[in-house]
């Protein structure tokens, strides 16, 4: 986008408009304005509105031990209470909470009297095992109604929940048992994925048997495929017999608002992957504030948001948003390709979803896969139900946009391009759909309250239409408290000393349109990776890299990739001589399997170029830069007078 000429927007329907619940830019400007005038006092209002207190909080902010910053420290709650109970003290007890769909097409629906039913036993069966408030509990789940059971099950008692996403590695599952130092696990016998099973309580006990997981004294199973499962005795119970028996009524942990509802690790640009600790009501509060605002969620709605669990959109926007509001969901256990690529539009045609909310990659794919089988486009189905459409993850690019908006959307439906992270809990810019023009690959302007605005290295507030560094300027009620067991990180990373501690540091670069003030993400300004929307820290798959036996050093860069956004391409040295032809293929076969193994297929790297060193300066570091542009195929036109063995860029080139 030209930051010099006035981009085209597109208005919100007038239809949508006059329905949703925030309608126009004077009732935005309304909230910004209050905010302004009162920060605190604006998220005190919203949080008694939105938010049901067992003990009403007093206090709002406490900045007295920043960046450590308290939201509400002194009111007391229970998020499974205000996602479940609340809602059916409201009469919504028989109101379908969950639609779930099995990656074979199977339908199950549960009420929300169920679903409390269901949480409260599982709950009171972990408490007969001794599990309870503050003790951490990992989840490694297939995507079902059982993996938002067992979430809320966590809250209820108060124990910290730490999700694993089903695709990370047996090594992964062992680094956050060790590093949360949890006491059980919840995991399923075998997930399923494009028609495939991929066993997942096998790879807990590989990851177990690893060391280091000495804490863990409960394994619950819930059986999904009734394939082969190996049980230890006295570690593992079924989920049946941990619930059997067990009554349907528990009563709520009522926890301080302070209190760790989850902790998520997500990749950082140094060393392993980092425990983001979220609380109990700032972030309850954003889910609810987020589900109502940006998605405009109304009782009749029927929200999809195709994330998995083990993501933080799955937490926000499937585990807890949804249900806090009162809504009702599809969750999907599949992907968007099985049994064809026209598996989305189905589901939406099938259970006339309303709201829908999906990352570009599988937008990017969706389009490429329509064009060369016609049959699976979404002209083929009525998604005349759609009345809104959500992207996150990473920027969307306008012609994607564009295919989403009229393809998708028949032209009739606002998008809302939220930005945000794991560490944020909620969105922070993105347009509210009765409100905000849109531009495509812009998320356009600031959440009502989030302070947001583009610096430079020094902490200067630039001009719009100057690129720089993303930074939100106040703490938020669903901001990241801590890296668990990691406070100087937590600092480090987003509240480093270069701002004088002033700003949360997002990662991100940005640029704001001189006309219209709206911002646009230039992409991660640090050494991580955005991989088909997952976060991916380059390190990490170096120090995979490096301890297979063969390999004495790596470096790991992304590319552009059409379809996935980035890719991840390495450069390693072996030791001993330098592969070629059908050694070097034998070769990256056998690193893409051992980085697969050691954190995950997702962190595979595409592209694996040997050299018999890698470009350093005389100083000994390693040449990124100049690692990005062999990557993209550039012809290296930088100045390489400061690189110690030039020699080597030929062998790094790439075929
Ligand atoms: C990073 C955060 C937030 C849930 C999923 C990812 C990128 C996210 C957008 C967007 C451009 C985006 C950023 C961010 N990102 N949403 N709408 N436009 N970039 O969470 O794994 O914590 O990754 O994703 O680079 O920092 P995450």
């Amino acid at each position: 986008m030209s930051q010099n000429e006035s981009v085209q927007m597109i208005q919100p329907p007038a239809e949508f408009v006059r329905k949703a619940t925030i309608s126009g830019m004077a009732a935005y400007q309304a909230l910004c304005d209050e905010a302004a005038s009162d920060y605190t006092g604006y998220w005190a209002r919203l949080a008694r509105e939105h938010v049901n207190w067992k003990q009403p909080f007093t206090q709002i902010l406490d900045e007295s031990k920043a960046p450590f910053f308290k939201w509400f420290a002194d009111g007391k709650l229970n998020v499974s209470y205000n996602c479940l109970d609340r809602n059916i003290e409201a009469g919504l007890g028989d109101k379908v909470a969950i639609i779930s769909e099995t990656d074979d097409g199977q339908v199950r629906r549960v009420t929300y009297r169920e679903l409390l039913a269901k949480v409260n036993q599982l709950a009171n069966g972990m408490r007969a095992r001794g599990i309870k408030k503050g003790d951490r509990v990992i989840i490694y789940m297939a995507m079902g109604i059982e993996g938002v059971v067992a979430m809320q099950a966590c809250a209820r008692i108060g124990a910290i929940h730490s999700v694993v996403f089903g695709g990370f590695s047996a090594q992964s599952v062992r680094d956050r048992i060790n590093d949360a130092g949890a006491v059980a696990v919840i995991t399923t016998d075998e997930q399923c994925r494009g028609g495939k099973k991929l066993p997942l309580k096998p790879a807990v006990d590989d990851g177990i048997a690893l060391g280091g997981c000495e804490s863990i004294k409960t394994v619950i199973v819930n059986k999904r495929t009734g394939g082969h499962c190996p049980m230890l005795a006295g570690r593992d119970l079924w989920w049946d017999d941990v619930i059997a028996g067990q009554s349907d009524v528990c009563e709520p942990e009522w926890v301080d608002a302070e209190h760790p509802l989850f902790l998520l690790y997500t990749s950082g640009s140094t060393g392993k992957p980092k425990g983001v600790q979220h609380s109990t009501g700032g972030y309850l509060l954003h889910a609810v504030l987020t589900m109502k605002w940006t998605f405009d969620l109304k009782p009749d709605d029927i929200f999809w948001c195709t994330a998995d669990i083990g993501w933080v959109t799955g937490h926000t926007y499937v585990t807890y948003g949804p249900l806090a509001c009162g809504g009702t969901q599809m969750v999907f256990e599949g992907v968007p390709v099985y049994p064809d690529a026209g598996r989305f539009w189905k589901m939406i045609q099938d259970h006339k979803i309303t709201i829908f909310y999906t990352a570009p990659t599988a937008i990017r794919s969706l389009i490429k896969a329509s064009d060369t089988n016609p049959a699976t486009a979404p002209s083929n189905y009525d998604l005349s139900s759609l009345r809104l459409l959500g992207t996150v993850g990473e920027p969307i690019n306008p012609a994607a946009w564009m295919w989403y908006y009229e393809s998708v959307g028949g032209s009739r439906c606002p998008i809302v391009d939220t930005f945000w992270q794991t560490e944020t809990g909620g969105h922070m810019i993105t347009p509210l759909p009765g409100v905000t023009p849109m531009v495509p690959g812009s998320c356009t302007l600031p959440f009502p309250g989030i302070q947001a605005t583009v610096v430079d290295e020094t902490g200067t507030e630039l001009d719009w239409g100057k690129g720089g560094l993303l930074v939100v300027t106040k703490p938020w009620p669903s901001m990241i408290r801590n890296i668990w067991n990691d406070a100087d990180r937590f600092k480090r990373s987003y509240y480093p000393d270069d701002f004088n501690g002033k700003y949360y540091l997002a990662g991100d670069g940005s640029v704001r349109d001189v006309h219209s003030g709206y911002f646009t993400i230039t992409g991660r300004i640090d050494d991580v990776l955005n991989v088909s929307g997952h976060r991916m820290g380059t390190m990490e798959i170096e120090s995979a890299l490096v301890s297979h036996p063969m390999v004495a050093e790596a470096a790991v860069v992304g590319r552009p990739d059409d379809l996935t956004g980035e890719a991840i391409c390495a450069f390693v040295v072996l030791k001993g001589a330098r592969p070629v032809g059908e050694a070097a293929k034998k070769m990256i076969k056998e690193l893409q399997d051992h980085v697969a193994k050691e954190i995950g297929p997702i962190a595979k790297p595409k592209d694996i170029r040997f050299g018999e060193n890698l470009p350093k300066t005389r100083s000994g570091k390693i040449m990124r830069r100049l690692l990005r542009s062999l990557a993209k195929g550039d012809t290296v036109a930088q100045d390489v007078s400061t690189l110690e063995n030039p020699a080597i860029l030929e062998q790094l080139r790439g075929n």
